[in-house]
Formats: structure tokens, C-alpha cells, sequence
């Protein structure tokens, strides 16, 4: 069944090697072949989407950095701007809503007591509704709020989320291809050609697991790591490093990559492993310098690269070659071996996977 581990040593895998079947979930009857369904998110959906002229995101922990990325997405391809904030900030803030702001939550539980606090708040203030990106169907935000949208990853069980991260993502896009439809923009069939075949290419990311565990070998003694990102994938370094953190202890730290000279190059020697995401679109030439800065120091680069970018791997990078998939859903799939990466350290310095100390899967008290 859905909540039982099979033949996986833990959930943790479970739910990593899930996510092609929920990505499909989460797209089933929302997308035709090339046109997004606006009326996915409810009826009432159009209506707002049409009136929506910025949007503020408000999450925790790693649904926050969803909202990270999709700052990068509505910005981009709906031309709507966006504020992206922590709830627990959020909340005791005065915030300044701007007419024609839609709120939106991100939470895998629903039941996140910052996020929920944050979605109370934000009734008493002058928002044109609600949206809860959510897992879990009857949760209290997906009741309190105007609309919904699930993101259909299933039971997660595993205190490092890892699915409904990337199902919040899917769902993200979603609403971006939604927005720009509503208020009568492109329709993107590129994206959601791009779309159609995510389950498939994700399938070929997590068959590179045995190549990954191989990697991990050289983080089992480390006491620190840097992630880099630019763009889109400066969150999902963020979302490495917490996973790192997370689950193998190890204290990481995430950086746009072109933030390097303005403090972390200082920390970088050869004892500091670099993990850096560089997906083939255009600041991977801004990226490839800011690895060489890296090198200069004898830092240990790991490279996560696009089949495309020529990025060869020398003594000191580690280059992990990934499919080709288009630059706008690069993010969702540089997850996944990040993902697996912080697993198999984990693994190695065994610690409870799972369940790591001091955490609880949802943050139900403040
Ligand atoms: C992720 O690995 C975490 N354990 C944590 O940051 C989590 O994402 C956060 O507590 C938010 O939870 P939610 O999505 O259920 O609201």
C-alpha cells in the first residue's frame, strides 16, 4: 500500500523513486495536449486569475523554497511580479497589499501552524482570494481557502520531503501556465509539450541512483558543503542544502552562484566540497566562471550539468551528466539528484533517514 516501504529500505527512497507516477498524477486531466486546463484550480479560478495582477507566496521549510521558484515562473512567463516570504515572518510583519494581489500557501500537511497563522492574516488584509497548493485533501488550509489546487503526491511519510516538493512544482507551473491563459497571454505549448514527457525524463534521472551513491563517498567525512545555483536553480540549491542538512547532519549552506566573491569564497578550500547545479540555459556562462573562481581555490566541485553544457570532468570536478529537458522545468529535474545525493550520504553516515532527530514531519505548533 501507499504508506508501506516494499521493497525499499527506506520511505525516504520510496517517495524519491515515486515521483515520476505523482508527477503524472498531478498533471492527469490538468493539461491537454496544448493548453493548460485553468479550471484545475475550481471554478472560480478564471475570475481571479483574470483580475490577478502580482501574487504573494507564503510557506515553510521546503515548500518555501517552491515558492522560490516560482517567483522565477510567474515573473517570467505570466509577467506577474511576486513576493515570496517564510510564514513565520510573513505573519507578524505589517504587510502592504497591493490591489489585485492573489495570496497563495504552499504546504504539503496543510496543517503547517505558521502557514495557517499566515492564511488567517491574511483574511483580515485586502487580498482577491486564496489559493492552497496542497497534499493533502480536507487538510485546514485547503478548508479555509478561497481555491484549491492538489498536488496528488500520496502519503509522505519521510520527514525530508522529497515529492511533494516536486509535485508543488508541477502544480506551480500549473498556475503559471494558468495565469498567463486567464489573462489572455501566451499559452506556452513548448512548456507543456515539456510537460507531457517530465515523468519519462525524471525516470531517467534517478536510473543515474548507482552513479550518485558513487558521489556520495566523497561527503561521508565532510563537516561542510556549499551549494550553487543561479536563477531558478539558486532555490533548488537552497533545497539541496536543506535536504543535506536535514538528514545527514552536514552543515550546508546555498549560494547564487554569483555571490561567491562577496563572502562564501572565503570558506572555499580543498577540504570544501562545491555541489553546483548548470543546466544549459543562459547564465551558464556567468556559472561556468563563478566554477572556475571554485577551482582557483582547490575547492571539489561536484557538477550536476545538462548533457549539452560541455562541462568535462577533470581531477577536480565530478561532472554528473543529466537528459536534456526544457531550461523552464531545469529545476524540477536538477532536484532529483540532489535528492538522492543527501539519501546516500545519509545512508553512509547512518543516521535515522527517515526520521532525523529533532524534526517532526509537520510543524503543527509554533
Ligand atoms: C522538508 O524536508 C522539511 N522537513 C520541512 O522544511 C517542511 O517542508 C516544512 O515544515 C513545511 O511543511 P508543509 O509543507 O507541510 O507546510
Amino acid at each position: 500500500g501507499a504508506a508501506s516501504k516494499g521493497d525499499y529500505r527506506h520511505y525516504m527512497l520510496k517517495e524519491i523513486f515515486e515521483q515520476p507516477t505523482v508527477i503524472e498524477a498531478a498533471l492527469e486531466g490538468r493539461l491537454s495536449a496544448k493548453s493548460v486546463l485553468v479550471e484545475s484550480f475550481g471554478p472560480d479560478a478564471l475570475a481571479l486569475f483574470k483580475r490577478t495582477r502580482q501574487v504573494h507566496i507564503i510557506a515553510c521549510g521546503t515548500s518555501y523554497h517552491a515558492g522560490l521558484v516560482a517567483r522565477y515562473w510567474l515573473e517570467r512567463y505570466a509577467g506577474v511580479p511576486v513576493q515570496v516570504e517564510v510564514a513565520s515572518e510573513y505573519r507578524y510583519r505589517h504587510p502592504v497589499v497591493p490591489e489585485g494581489t492573489l495570496f497563495v500557501t504552499l504546504s504539503q500537511s496543510g496543517e503547517t501552524a505558521d502557514t495557517l497563522a499566515a492564511l488567517r492574516f491574511a483574511k483580515t488584509l485586502d487580498y482577491i482570494g486564496s489559493l492552497a497548493i496542497c497534499n493533502v485533501p480536507g487538510s485546514s488550509l485547503v478548508r479555509e481557502s478561497d481555491i484549491t489546487l492538489m498536488t496528488r503526491a500520496g502519503p509522505e511519510i519521510g520527514v525530508a520531503s522529497t515529492k511533494a516538493f516536486t509535485t508543488q512544482l508541477v502544480a506551480l507551473m500549473l498556475l503559471t501556465l494558468s495565469v498567463s491563459k486567464a489573462k489572455d497571454q501566451a499559452e506556452y505549448p513548448d512548456i507543456i509539450a515539456a510537460l507531457h514527457t517530465l515523468p519519462e525524463v525524471c525516470q531517467r534521472v534517478l536510473a543515474l541512483d548507482s552513479q550518485i551513491e558513487i558521489l556520495s563517498q566523497a561527503f561521508a567525512e565532510k563537516h561542510h558543503a556549499l551549494f550553487l545555483g543561479r536563477g531558478a536553480h539558486y532555490p533548488i540549491a537552497l533545497e539541496g542544502a536543506l535536504k543535506l542538512k536535514e538528514i545527514s547532519y552536514i552543515h550546508a549552506e546555498a549560494y547564487p552562484a554569483g555571490e561567491l566573491k562577496h563572502g562564501p569564497l572565503a570558506l572555499v578550500d580543498s577540504e570544501m566540497p562545491v555541489i553546483s547545479v548548470a543546466p544549459n540555459d543562459d547564465l551558464l556562462e556567468k556559472l561556468k566562471s563563478n566554477l572556475q573562481e571554485v577551482r582557483a581555490r582547490g575547492g571539489q566541485l561536484f557538477v550536476f550539468a545538462d548533457e549539452s553544457v560541455g562541462i568535462d570532468a577533470q581531477e577536480d570536478i565530478r561532472v554528473l551528466t543529466l537528459p536534456h529537458v526544457h531550461e523552464a522545468l531545469a529545476p524540477l529535474l536538477y532536484t532529483l539528484p540532489l535528492q538522492l545525493l543527501s539519501y546516500h550520504v545519509a545512508v553512509l553516515k547512518g543516521t535515522d533517514v527517515d526520521q532525523p532527530r529533532n524534526l517532526a514531519k509537520s510543524v503543527t505548533v509554533e
